[in-house]
């Protein structure tokens, strides 16, 4: 079995649809979620499906090692990335080489880096009157967003969309293809 740990800030839709896609998988399954955020939607999806969750704060993370010690203690063999706002230090990079992965809402190298989350995505990639956007499933490396590309999925654009209007066409590939993606990641 393949025990996944999934980090984020969020709401966490993305955590729930790979818990849920992983329920009755015999080969990969979700051991450990972890977010800094207090409140975050996503240690709610944890709780009501008995999957261990933790709230770290920040500094807890800065220093990376109460994260790798839980991560040990939980026999987590591939971090996955859903909407976690900070960045990944180089002993946790170390720690699982080639075996973080990151979902980011477009299609990068276009629209990544540091500041690029969320809606401020949506919003340059709407400003700059682009007829496509879609996702991005990546390797993590030390920097942001710069890790090699694992899959991308398409999103025609209309002119008449509004971000949000991009934000539902991006949630849906989501929605789609990450955990599946995951799952065959890992699984390789
Ligand atoms: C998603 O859009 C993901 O691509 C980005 O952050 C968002 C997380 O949303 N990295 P959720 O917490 O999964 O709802």
């Amino acid at each position: 079995m393949i025990r996944l740990a999934i980090l984020g800030s969020g709401s966490g839709s993305n955590a729930l649809n790979i818990i849920e896609q992983s329920k009755d998988r015999k080969d990969v399954q979700v051991g450990l979620i972890i977010c800094n955020v207090a409140g975050a939607g996503i240690l709610q999806h944890a709780q009501n499906n008995g999957i261990p969750a933790v709230q770290m704060s920040n500094s807890e993370l800065n220093s990376e090692l109460a994260l790798l010690d839980l991560l040990k203690e939980h026999h987590i063999d591939w971090i996955i990335l859903a909407g976690f706002l900070r960045k990944i230090g180089s002993n946790i990079c170390q720690a699982f080489p080639n075996k973080i992965i990151n979902i980011h809402p477009a299609l990068l190298p276009k629209y990544g880096g540091k500041g690029m989350y969320g809606h401020f995505v949506h919003d340059a990639v709407f400003q700059n009157k682009e007829t496509q956007s879609g996702i991005t499933i990546h390797y993590v490396n030390e920097h942001y967003d710069e890790g090699n590309i694992i899959a991308q999925f398409t999103a025609e654009l209309a002119p008449t969309d509004l971000p949000k209007d991009i934000e539902s066409k991006v949630r849906a590939l989501e929605m789609a293809h990450f955990p599946t993606v995951i799952f065959e990641t890992v699984l390789k």
